[in-house]
């Protein structure tokens, strides 16, 4: 018989791994797990259903209760899908820096979205949340720091990892950081079952937080105090906000981390606009990111080695940014030209 699923959230994880085969250079075998597969489109689906579950055994979220968390948008998409099956109210605090995109899908998903000032960065967002959540008696999902999020990863992406690769060589493993929760709970599973195989860390060449090693100022309660002064802005969204979040010092501090690659813009919106064109695969900028880097560290391993990059998104998400800035809305010459014999088809003036 075949499988019926009782509900959405059943589908989260399980996610392919898939080879790499016209981007990835002779001699190194380049495989990538797809979080766009997730019901949702994200990585953050498996976080979204983690923390809320981990809330319900632990009795900290009360039926009805409202949900908040600060989230750049898919953390709030996930959450937004657990939130409808369970039937919490969902509000969520966001820069309005971030993709309209998210914004209309999280509305679309029932949530309510408050935005906060693009100067405020993360910080701003994350602030916004707490001072909610406090007010109004609301469940925060805190997910820069929460357990739950880096746990739900121990116990599925890396056993997921741990299985594909079952009695196949992993050389390589290579992630960025949001959270730092698919960092901390995928790399100590690594650490102990495939202790041969290297866990590998990009950040934006725009935001060196963890490379250039200054330290960041806390508060008393571990919240960052203010933006972290290597940050500057970049289009990874997702990836490295303008602080160093709790989970991702964590995993830095048990000294897993074998390697640490800065990644250029440029390079990873063109790996994401080539992984769509030569792979076929449809991802967002972070996931750009992260086969930039494989890409980065395939120039100096061993021949024949096997590396594992994660794709955290789905390129839907990103339609009205940078990623998408040279794709046109009317036809190009080319195309427009190839269409002058439609009998009665009239090319609309340009601009
Ligand atoms: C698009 C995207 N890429 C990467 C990440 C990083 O994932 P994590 O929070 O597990 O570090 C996130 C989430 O923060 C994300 O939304």
């Amino acid at each position: 018989m075949g499988h019926l699923y009782e509900n959405i959230l059943e589908t989260v994880g399980r996610t392919p791994v898939i080879r790499i085969n016209r981007m990835a250079p002779e001699g190194v075998n380049l495989y990538v797990k797809n979080e766009a597969a997730n019901p949702l489109g994200s990585v953050k689906d498996r976080l979204a259903l983690g923390v809320i579950e981990a809330a319900e055994e632990a009795g900290e979220l009360k039926p009805g209760q409202t949900v908040i968390e600060a989230t750049s948008g898919n953390t709030g998409i996930g959450l937004a899908m657990v939130c409808a099956v369970k039937g919490y109210p969902l509000v969520v605090t966001m820069a309005d820096s971030f993709s309209v995109e998210r914004r209309k899908l999280m509305r679309f998903l029932g949530a309510q979205v408050v935005l906060t000032p693009a100067a405020d960065k993360g910080t701003g967002m994350v602030n916004k949340a707490v001072e909610l959540a406090e007010a109004n008696g609301w469940f925060l999902t805190r997910q820069f720091e929460n357990e739950a999020n880096p746990d739900y990863h121990s116990r599925t992406t890396a056993q997921e990892i741990l299985d594909d690769f079952d009695g196949a060589p992993l050389d390589y493993w290579i992630t960025g950081y949001g959270t730092g929760g698919t960092l901390k709970g995928v790399a100590r599973v690594l650490a102990k079952e495939r202790p041969d195989t290297k866990i590998v860390l990009c950040e934006p060449e725009e935001a060196p937080l963890l490379h250039d090693g200054v330290a960041q100022e806390r508060n008393p309660d571990g919240s960052p105090a203010a933006s972290h002064p290597s940050f500057k802005p970049h289009p990874m969204q997702g990836w490295t906000p303008d602080f160093i979040p709790k989970l991702t010092a964590d995993a830095v501090d048990t000294d897993v981390i074998e390697r640490l690659i800065q990644i250029a813009n440029a390079d990873a919106l063109r790996c994401a606009r080539e992984l769509a064109t030569r792979e076929g695969i449809f991802v967002g900028p972070s996931a750009g990111g992260n086969v930039a880097g494989a890409l980065k560290l395939a120039e100096d391993v061993p021949e024949g080695s096997t590396i594992l990059a994660m794709l955290p998104d789905t390129g839907e998400r990103y339609l009205t940014t940078p990623l998408f800035a040279d794709i046109a809305d009317d036809m190009t010459e080319e195309e427009a030209a190839l269409s002058a014999s439609t009998p009665g088809y009239q090319r609309p003036p340009a601009g």
